[in-house]
């Protein structure tokens, strides 16, 4: 098992892999691979990219990764356990590669490959009894054989976190340019008939470990060929003749049909591109065998109309993955299966096409049909009351588009889910594990009560809401947020704390690479010792911080303020915001800590240095880190981060005065609310941060402190705070209610004061009649037990609610 295996690569000629990495690939799982292929469809125009597979992609990435681990100073352990991620990178990706994932919007191959390398039974895992021609999964047994073989302890988490880039290394996988996608690009151009450099995913794996390696501001001749590979690659898919856009319309088509009749999702999932399609047609319908055997026999269908679009809004709605079927329903007509497809430019910038005249997409409209295209196109005409003499006249085209443009701006393919066999609340109990044990936020400052992403990140796409506005009236330090960018979301995160949006607004506003990169390598002596400031005076000051880290703070205080640009600053705020406490003699403490507490312990008479400056410097690196990380799974999902982030809004207000007036929108915009309410008197949001206050804001804390819900301070008050809290609360729930559209949803994550006074008060109780009073649907429910995000021993339990309007 030790020996090394060596493989012809049609791109890097010869590959040499160590014999166990080899025995992992021989895994069913990974076996599976080699009958899934790297493209999307079975290709007509790029013919030999139709016999790339995902296996051979697979090898050559583990060996990439070999590559960049040999450069890196780290523990064998940790380059073995990198090497496995990128060889696993894809293990659940299904059929079609990507096809399946445009189709059903829930499925995402990497947090599945999670599932699988851990052997946790996943939304789509729980059924996997044969993952390969009747062989079960074996993966996770297998790298425990590897880990006993090799003397180390091989962590399933960290290789997983690899996988979806929650990790350190986790860019080298899951980054804007990684291993993964180096070899990809490289090898489908290839494929296509590009002439490539087999150096240049070398050259990327060498320069990946050194750190994160973006495409907009490295000048490496490797990144700038990989960016040329891209542009051809996408440019030619999106430019791909009508026979190849024909037969990506009919795949997607047969599969919605396959849906429709019922065939589970774990089934089209753990198949080969050949079982699919076998799949498929033995489902007994006779129409469904007779489209099957026209897509194997590579037939391509008909093409009636192209519509290019030039509007981003109108863009971004016909992305959902229903509208194409919705439209195709609104087409259908006798004796003709109508089959669209929808096609973005992935490639030029947003900004640049609508300077270029040049259309943002374009809905192609094709037919299998059994009669002339040219009736088909007469039937679709007078279905859709736009009766026609000449079709192929060119007014036919704008007369479709506006009727198109219409539905883009109303949307009506949101109000019922043709794909979906399950209804929302089967989808939403379908997630396996509603307590994330496995998953952590990675956050740039400590916060009070903030909820684990996996919660807004499942509720926006099982309650369908990629595209939509959706509003979180307690955004805190922006989770909700975050994940509506990942999902192509427009969101809106609302909070009263000023430090909770300012972090918020640090994550959320876009900071140019050029300038993560100036930041991450900041000499801060240099300039520090010329930016003398006096700190701001608070209580207690000199029992807080010793004299000389007083002195340091101060002058990056100064430091931060000479700064020039608005983005870098608040990130360099944030930045120095969450050190303040781990500056004290208190670190490590509860926010409840520092909310109620004495900065020093009895008979302390001053607290020790701590060196600012250079836990600054390291949190900075740390920092922009993660901004990273978060940048490339907007990335991942092809969407502009820029742009993206461009449709969220971080605002700081009392929601309790949220309306359409007041958030500047049209009414019954927002498509859905997601949020966390404070619970009652649990946490003191603005006191707990009273450091980050006296130093950035402190003429706001007293304000900040007298809007907040249920602050934990008022627990002893003699007049019952529950009043007051429920009272909020409502006025919150009301004004939601307000302001969604009918048919939106709202989902409140709310627990249960644990302290005495309030053992009797039902919250819960209280709002599910305050909702039902609003008229609000109730829709789903589930109790979670809290895992890491919040303090266990106070509170482990609380639920999430989701309403209908
Ligand atoms: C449970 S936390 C939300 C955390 C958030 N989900 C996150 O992950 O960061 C509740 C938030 O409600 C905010 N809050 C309390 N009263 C408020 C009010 N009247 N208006 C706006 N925000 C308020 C607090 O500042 C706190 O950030």
């Amino acid at each position: 098992m030790n020996n090394t295996i060596s493989f012809a690569d049609i791109l890097y000629g010869r590959i040499e892999l160590p014999g166990w990495l080899v025995n992992l690939a021989r895994c069913p799982e990974l076996v599976r691979l080699r009958h899934v292929r790297l493209s999307n469809v079975d290709s007509f125009e790029f013919k030999d990219l139709s016999g790339a597979t995902r296996w051979e992609h697979a090898l050559a990435t583990a060996w990439l990764a070999m590559v960049t681990v040999a450069e890196m100073k780290i523990p064998e352990v940790s380059k073995t356990e990198l090497i496995i991620a990128a060889l696993c990178h894809d293990v659940a990706t299904p059929p079609f590669a990507h096809t399946l994932e445009y189709i059903i919007d829930s499925y995402d191959h990497e947090r599945e490959s999670e599932f699988v390398i851990r052997a946790i039974m996943g939304d789509y895992t729980s059924y996997m009894k044969d993952v390969f021609y009747g062989n079960t999964y074996t993966l996770h047994k297998t790298i425990s054989k590897v880990s006993n073989l090799l003397g180390m302890k091989l962590d399933l988490y960290t290789i997983s976190s690899h996988i979806t880039g929650d990790s350190d290394l986790g860019h080298i996988i899951h980054g804007e340019i990684d291993i993964d996608n180096a070899d990809n690009v490289t090898r489908a151009s290839l494929y296509m008939g590009y002439s490539v450099d087999r150096n240049v995913p070398i050259q990327l794996a060498k320069l990946l470990s050194h750190g994160y390696v973006s495409p907009s501001s490295s000048n490496d001749p490797a990144v700038e060929s990989w960016l040329i590979y891209k542009k051809f690659m996408y440019s030619s898919f999106y430019e791909a003749g009508l026979d190849e856009q024909g037969r990506v319309a009919f795949l997607h088509y047969i599969i919605r049909k396959g849906i429709k009749l019922g065939v589970g999702f774990d089934r089209l999932i753990w198949s080969t591109d050949a079982g699919l399609l076998d799949l498929l047609h033995s489902l007994g319908d006779v129409e469904l065998c007779r489209l099957v055997t026209h897509y194997r026999m590579l037939r391509s269908p008909t093409h009636l109309w192209s519509i290019p679009f030039y509007e981003i809004k109108e863009a971004r709605s016909l992305e959902h993955p229903n509208a194409s079927v919705w439209i195709e329903s609104q087409l259908s007509v006798a004796k003709a299966h109508i089959m669209v497809l929808y096609t973005t430019n992935r490639i030029v910038d947003e900004s640049d096409m609508d300077l270029l005249g040049k259309p943002i997409s374009s809905l192609h409209i094709f037919a299998v049909a059994n009669k002339s295209s040219r009736l088909v196109k007469i039937d679709i005409m007078r279905k859709i009351d736009m009766p026609f003499s000449d079709v192929d006249a060119p007014e036919v085209q704008n007369l479709l588009r506006t009727r198109i443009d219409r539905w883009a701006l109303t949307t009506p393919w949101l109000q019922h889910d043709p794909v979906s066999i399950k209804s929302v609340p089967q989808e939403l109990d379908n997630v396996s594990d509603w307590s994330f044990r496995n998953i952590r936020n990675e956050s740039i400052h400590a916060y009070p009560s903030t909820f684990v992403k996996a919660i807004p990140s499942n509720l926006i796409r099982y309650l369908k809401l990629k595209g939509q506005l959706i509003l979180d009236p307690f955004g805190g330090t922006g989770q909700t947020a975050m994940e509506a960018a990942v999902h192509g979301s427009q969101c809106i995160s609302v909070d009263s704390n000023h430090i909770a949006t300012m972090i918020a607004k640090t994550m959320l506003s876009f900071i140019p690479e050029a300038s993560l990169d100036k930041v991450y390598n900041l000499d801060m002596d240099d300039y520090t010792l010329s930016m003398q400031r006096y700190p701001p005076k608070f209580d207690k000051q000199e029992k807080w911080y010793h004299e000389k880290t007083l002195r340091q703070l101060a002058s990056i205080w100064g430091f931060i303020e000479n700064w020039d640009d608005e983005s870098t600053i608040l990130f360099l705020k944030s930045t120095f915001s969450s050190l303040l406490t781990d500056c004290t003699d208190r670190r490590g403490r509860q926010h409840g800590y520092f909310a109620d507490n004495t900065p020093l312990e009895k008979g302390k008479a001053r607290p020790d240095y701590v060196d600012a400056l250079s836990l600054y410097r390291k949190r900075i690196q740390r920092n922009t880190g993660i901004i990273r990380r978060f940048y490339s799974r907007i990335n991942k999902q092809n969407r502009n981060v820029e742009r993206t982030l461009s449709d969220i809004k971080v605002l700081n207000m009392n929601s309790e005065l949220i309306s359409s007036d007041s958030l500047n929108i049209e009414p019954g915009s927002v498509g859905a609310v997601i949020t966390s309410p404070p619970y009652l008197c649990m946490s003191d949001y603005s006191l707990g941060l009273r450091l980050s206050y006296y130093w950035l804001f402190p003429e706001k804390m007293d304000e900040d402190f007298g809007v907040e819900i249920g602050p934990r301070r008022y627990r002893g008050r003699v007049d019952d705070p529950t009043i007051k809290y429920l009272a909020g609360i409502d006025r919150v729930l009301t004004a939601c209610s307000n302001i969604i559209k009918n048919g939106g949803y709202i989902a409140f994550v709310l627990g249960y004061s644990t302290a005495k006074r309030f053992n009797d008060v039902d919250v819960l109780g209280y709002i599910e009649n305050r909702a039902q009073a609003l008229g609000l649907e109730w829709v789903w429910a589930k109790e979670r037990t809290i895992q890491f995000q919040r303090n266990k021993s106070r509170s482990s339990k609380e639920d999430i609610i989701v309403w209908k309007k």
